[in-house]
Order: C-alpha cells, then sequence, then structure tokens
C-alpha cells in the first residue's frame, strides 16, 4: 500500500513536470485561452476581433502593427500598458493612431504583467474556433433592495390576515349575541341585560380597543415609512426611460465609470453622458447579444429594444447610417439630489479623498472591500441593473465619515494645498496618535457644507 502511495505522488509528480513544461513551451507566445479570457474582460467594451467597436479591430494585430507602424512587440506591450505615456513620448505612429481614432481615449492597464500581453496577442494572432454560444443567463441577480421589499410587503399581508381574521371573530361573536337575545332561556333577568347596547359594549369592549389599538398600530408604520421616505432616500430606484443597466456595462464590460461621468473629476456635479457618449459605442453595437449574462425575465429583443431607443433619441438611420437631424432629449430620473443649501464636491472626493476614503473604508469592511472609490458612497453600482440609493445621503451620514476617515496628507493635492497647515495639525490633533480625520481640515464646520 505505502508503495503504491510513492508511486502515485511520484506519477503525481510526473505528470505536473509535464504540464509546466509543456506551458512553458506554450508561454513563449502565451497561452491564447487566457488570453481570451483577459481580451474578454477588459478590451470588449471597446475591441472586437475582426470588426471596428471604439477601436480597431485587433485580430492580427501583431503583425499589422509591423507593417504599417514599423513596431514589434515590445510596442505593443508598452501602448497597452500605457498608451498614454507612449504618446507622451512623442512616439509617432501612436500619435497617429491617436489622431486616425478621433483623440478617443484607449485605456490603460498598468496592471496587466507582461506575460498577460503576450497571451492576449496569442489570442489576436490564433483566436481558437467558436465555441457553441453558452446558455445566456446567470441566476445570481441578487438586488440589495428585494429583501427589504419583501419584508415590507410580508408585514402588509400579515397585517390584513390579522384584520380578516379578527372581523371574523367579531362577526361569529356578534352572532352569539343574536342566538342569546332570541333565546328562550334568557327571559328574564340576562334578556334585559343583553339587550342594552352600552352593556353589550361594556361586555366587549376590549374588541373595540384592540381593533384601535391595530389601526394605530398600521397608522405608525405608515407614518414612520413616510418619513423615512421624505429625509431618507436609501434603496430609491425609479425606472429609467432607457432600460439601461450598469451590471452590464460597469460590470459585465467593465467600462469604467469615468468613461461615462467623466466630471466626476473635475467639479461640483458628476453628471449623466449625453446621447454621444453612448453613440461612441452604439454606433456599432446595434444588438444585445447577452453572450456573458441576461437578467432573469428579460430577453434579447427587450434589449435591443431598449438600444433602438438610443437612435430615436438621437436620430440615427442605422441602416444608412446617418443621422436624420430629428433628436429628442433624453429624460432621466435623477436619483441623488441633495437639497439646494449644501454644497458637495465629487472631485474633492473622487481625486483629493480617492486614496483615504478607499483605505479606510475597506479597513471597515474587509470582506466587502472596493477598488473604485465611488463605490464608498454609492454602493456596487456595477452589479445593478437598476440603480438604486446606496446610502443615507444625509448630514449624519456626510459626517460620519469625515469623523473617522483619515485624510491622506501625502497624496500631490494635499501636499500643496496644506503645506503648512500640516505640521500644525498633527500637533493640534493628537488624538489616534496625531491620525488626522476629515473633520480636523475642517470638514465639520458649516460653511464647508452649507452656502
Ligand atoms: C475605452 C476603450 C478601449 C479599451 C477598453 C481598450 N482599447 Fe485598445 N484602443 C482603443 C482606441 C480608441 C484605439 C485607437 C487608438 C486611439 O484612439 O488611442 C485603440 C488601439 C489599440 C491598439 C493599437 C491597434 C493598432 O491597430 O495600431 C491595440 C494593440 C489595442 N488598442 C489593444 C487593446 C487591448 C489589448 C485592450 C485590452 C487589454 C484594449 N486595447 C482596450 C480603445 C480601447
Ligand atoms: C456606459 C456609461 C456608464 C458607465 C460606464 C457608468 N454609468 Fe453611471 N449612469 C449612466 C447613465 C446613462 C445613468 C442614468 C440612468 C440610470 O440612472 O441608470 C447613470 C446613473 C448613475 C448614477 C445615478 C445618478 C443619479 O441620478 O443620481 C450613479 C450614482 C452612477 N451612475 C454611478 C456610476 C458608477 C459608480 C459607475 C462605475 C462603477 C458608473 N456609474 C458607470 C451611465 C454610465
Ligand atoms: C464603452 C462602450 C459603451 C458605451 C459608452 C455605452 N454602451 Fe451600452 N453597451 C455596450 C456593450 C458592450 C453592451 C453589451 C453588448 C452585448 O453584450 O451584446 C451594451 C448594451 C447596452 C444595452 C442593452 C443592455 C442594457 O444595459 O439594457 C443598452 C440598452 C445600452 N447598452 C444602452 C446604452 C446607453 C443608453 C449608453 C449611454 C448612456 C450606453 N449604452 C453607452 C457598450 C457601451
Ligand atoms: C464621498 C461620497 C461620494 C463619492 C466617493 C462619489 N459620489 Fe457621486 N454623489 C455623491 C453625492 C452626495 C451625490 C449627490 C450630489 C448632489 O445632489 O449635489 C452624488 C451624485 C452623483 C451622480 C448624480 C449626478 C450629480 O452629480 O449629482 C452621479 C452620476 C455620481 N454621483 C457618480 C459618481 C461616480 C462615477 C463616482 C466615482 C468616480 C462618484 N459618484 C463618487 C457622493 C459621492
Ligand atoms: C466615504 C467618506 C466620505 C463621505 C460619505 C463624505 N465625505 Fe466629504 N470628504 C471625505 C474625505 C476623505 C475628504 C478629504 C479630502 C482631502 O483629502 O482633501 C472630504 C472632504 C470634504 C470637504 C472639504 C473639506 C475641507 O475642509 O476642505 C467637503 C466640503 C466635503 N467633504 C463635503 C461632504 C458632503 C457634503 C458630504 C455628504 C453629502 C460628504 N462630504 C460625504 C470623505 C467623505
Ligand atoms: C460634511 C458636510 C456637512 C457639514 C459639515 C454640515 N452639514 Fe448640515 N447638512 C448636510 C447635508 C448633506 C444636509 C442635507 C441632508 C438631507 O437632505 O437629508 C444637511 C442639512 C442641514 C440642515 C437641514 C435640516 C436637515 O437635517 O435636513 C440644517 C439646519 C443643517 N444642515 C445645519 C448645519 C449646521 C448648523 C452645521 C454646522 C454645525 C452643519 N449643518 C454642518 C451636510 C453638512
Amino acid at each position: 500500500m505505502i508503495s503504491w502511495r510513492k508511486h502515485y505522488k511520484q506519477t503525481l509528480i510526473a505528470i505536473g513536470l509535464l504540464l509546466s513544461t509543456s506551458a512553458s513551451f506554450y508561454g513563449q507566445d502565451g497561452d491564447p485561452k487566457n488570453g481570451e479570457k483577459l481580451f474578454k474582460a477588459n478590451c470588449t467594451a471597446c475591441h472586437a476581433l475582426d470588426k471596428q467597436v471604439i477601436g480597431p479591430p485587433l485580430k492580427g494585430v501583431v503583425e499589422r502593427v509591423k507593417t504599417e507602424g514599423g513596431k514589434d512587440r515590445d510596442w505593443l506591450h508598452k501602448w497597452i500598458k500605457d498608451n498614454k505615456a507612449l504618446r507622451a513620448s512623442g512616439d509617432k505612429y501612436a500619435n497617429e493612431i491617436f489622431e486616425k481614432f478621433n483623440k478617443t481615449e484607449m485605456l490603460q492597464f498598468p496592471n496587466l504583467t507582461e506575460k498577460d500581453i503576450d497571451d492576449i496577442l496569442a489570442f489576436t494572432t490564433n483566436p481558437p474556433a467558436p465555441e457553441p454560444e453558452p446558455t445566456a443567463t446567470t441566476a445570481t441577480d441578487t438586488a440589495a433592495a428585494a429583501p427589504a421589499d419583501k419584508t415590507t410587503t410580508n408585514v402588509v399581508i400579515i397585517s390584513l390576515l390579522a384584520i380578516a381574521g379578527l372581523l371574523v371573530w367579531i362577526l361569529l361573536k356578534l352572532r352569539q349575541l343574536v342566538k342569546l337575545g332570541q333565546s328562550e332561556d334568557l327571559a328574564g333577568l340576562n334578556a334585559t341585560r343583553v339587550r342594552s347596547f352600552s352593556e353589550i359594549y361594556e361586555k366587549y369592549h376590549y374588541i373595540g380597543k384592540g381593533l384601535l389599538a391595530i389601526l394605530a398600530i398600521l397608522a405608525t408604520y405608515g407614518i414612520w415609512n413616510w418619513i423615512m421616505w421624505i429625509g431618507v432616500y436609501k434603496g430609491y430606484k425609479p425606472d429609467q426611460p432607457i432600460y439601461f443597466s450598469h451590471k452590464i456595462h460597469a460590470g459585465e464590460q467593465k467600462i469604467d465609470c469615468q468613461l461615462c461621468h467623466s466630471s466626476a473629476k473635475y467639479g461640483k456635479v458628476s453628471e449623466i453622458p449625453s446621447m454621444n457618449v453612448c453613440m461612441n459605442c452604439h454606433r456599432t453595437i446595434s444588438e444585445y447579444n447577452a453572450k456573458h449574462y441576461m437578467e432573469p425575465g428579460k430577453d434579447k429583443a427587450f434589449y435591443d429594444g431598449e438600444i433602438q431607443k438610443i437612435y430615436q433619441h438621437t436620430g440615427w438611420d442605422p441602416a444608412k447610417q446617418q443621422y436624420t437631424g430629428k433628436t429628442e432629449p433624453v429624460e432621466w430620473t435623477r436619483i441623488h439630489n441633495m437639497p439646494d443649501f449644501v454644497y458637495f464636491n465629487h472631485s474633492q472626493h473622487v481625486v483629493a479623498g480617492e486614496q483615504a476614503i478607499i483605505n479606510s473604508f475597506n479597513k471597515k469592511n474587509p470582506n466587502n472591500k472596493i477598488d473604485v472609490v465611488c463605490k464608498a458612497c454609492h454602493g456596487k453600482i456595477d452589479t445593478m441593473n437598476v440603480v438604486q440609493m446606496a446610502n443615507d445621503f444625509t448630514m449624519g451620514w456626510c459626517i460620519e465619515c469625515h469623523r473617522t476617515t483619515e485624510v491622506d496628507m501625502n497624496n500631490g493635492y494635499n501636499k500643496e494645498y496644506f503645506k503648512n497647515l500640516h505640521d500644525k495639525l498633527k500637533k493640534q490633533y493628537p488624538k489616534d496618535g496625531g491620525k488626522i480625520t476629515v473633520d480636523a481640515i475642517g470638514g465639520l464646520e458649516c460653511g464647508k457644507c452649507h452656502y
């Protein structure tokens, strides 16, 4: 037995060795299978293999850059990692293709390793034959709102059942009373007692009181709900004129939030993208293929119809491939909306506060970490088909975060901005061993958030 085990182990080791050597043979030009995965995860938002999407088709790109630009693999590595830096370095071909694509920015991929890129290039050089289409459903669609909605409905149903039960009981009691009143046994003493309504009430007053109590409880519940809804919009989730899914765009397609909400970086508002931004992609994406995902209960025809709405609004005629000039604005329902007397600035949080907010959030939620700063306030938007408010967005919510988030004094912005203040603050705020939270830089001053 023992010797069998030994052999078994040796065989395993031998198989392992064999596999690893064959993998390293493969590795010289990259592994197209892994490349396909990476391509789908990172590039399909803008590239297809054999047609132009936002960027050029990438099939055979290694050959193409060699013939068209005289560039080698090394150039491709640099371009894919950080095309911006490559352009900034004055590389002629890089700037040419940028111009050719109307200065549309490709994303940067500093996280891809050299091997990852080789794998992707192997995939674009030798794409495997297409596999049969997987049935496109992922049943893991757990909108956060569902449980809350369910409990509300349950409470209502249980209350209604309780009321119905009570009514039946009262009816039975009344019937008994009437029978009692009619019964001959009750002549004499009892008869007068029972017939008098006030006497009946006295005997059964607790029924009325019980009813009143239940009504009061229901009313309180309703009013409480109503108040919560006025002050706190958490969970607010309106239907939109176009069924635009963040789960599909930001989640499945991994499109960067700031490709659409680009002004978040620069200013006070973060804005809903204009229809032109949609057309950058949807001029070529006129159908939903749902290779990755389809929401239960929806089908391809539904999604295709929603994409058609973009054409209606922009006046694009997909058959003729031209604009007709007839446009209609889309009226998105605004979800987040602070009162006019509040000043909230995205750039303060998305640029200056980015690292501080991500670090602090991940420290507080070790099992639910975020990679993009937006999610600290807006929740996991990339898992939502329909955007819903993920937090209270009340004054208490802002302040709670300012009290507990340590400012990153070393980022470029704050270094410049708080040059002199820094040491003074360190002395002034020795709490937590000199940690400087947002309140220390004025994050609790009324005037900072109120006009
Ligand atoms: C946000 C859209 C976007 C994403 C995502 C994107 N690209 Fe691009 N890519 C472009 C655009 C646009 C161009 C054309 C050049 C330009 O405008 O900068 C381009 C050009 C290229 C080129 C040069 C092609 C040529 O013909 O010279 C390569 C190679 C490339 N992309 C690879 C990739 C890879 C690999 C990925 C995924 C890891 C990727 N791109 C992700 C938009 C994108
Ligand atoms: C392809 C474009 C696109 C991308 C990518 C995108 N969004 Fe959006 N976003 C929209 C559109 C269109 C709306 C308005 C319709 C809606 O509410 O769904 C919107 C709405 C929102 C809203 C609600 C705005 C309001 O009315 O208060 C928030 C918050 C938001 N997006 C955050 C994000 C975050 C965070 C990401 C990245 C994880 C992201 N978005 C990625 C297009 C995009
Ligand atoms: C960076 C590229 C890109 C941009 C910008 C973009 N989309 Fe899309 N969109 C896609 C891709 C990719 C798909 C999925 C196609 C597929 O899987 O077949 C898609 C699918 C859709 C669908 C069907 C699925 C769903 O979400 O309901 C709709 C509708 C849609 N987009 C609307 C919009 C609107 C509205 C905008 C502008 C606010 C927009 N898109 C901007 C790339 C983009
Ligand atoms: C510190 C919390 C916080 C962070 C981080 C944050 N937001 Fe917001 N966001 C808000 C608040 C608060 C509002 C409401 C602003 C208002 O009504 O004036 C808002 C509103 C929005 C809106 C609606 C339009 C508008 O500007 O009022 C969009 C879209 C949006 N955010 C997208 C983003 C994106 C994309 C990111 C990441 C790049 C992001 N947000 C990061 C708190 C945040
Ligand atoms: C997730 C945490 C978080 C939330 C929620 C948050 N903030 Fe902030 N806020 C920060 C951080 C971090 C900074 C410091 C940025 C920096 O490094 O300068 C900041 C800075 C500010 C500043 C500048 C303070 C100064 O003295 O320069 C204002 C104003 C502000 N926030 C307003 C708001 C308002 C209004 C809300 C609620 C609608 C809010 N913040 C919600 C984290 C948050
Ligand atoms: C970090 C940002 C921030 C700071 C600092 C701040 N507020 Fe507010 N305040 C808000 C926000 C956001 C709202 C809106 C809340 C809502 O709509 O639910 C608000 C609402 C209010 C309201 C309206 C009543 C209410 O609760 O809706 C009053 C009054 C108010 N603030 C007074 C103050 C005073 C006084 C100070 C200074 C001690 C102060 N605030 C400091 C963010 C702030």
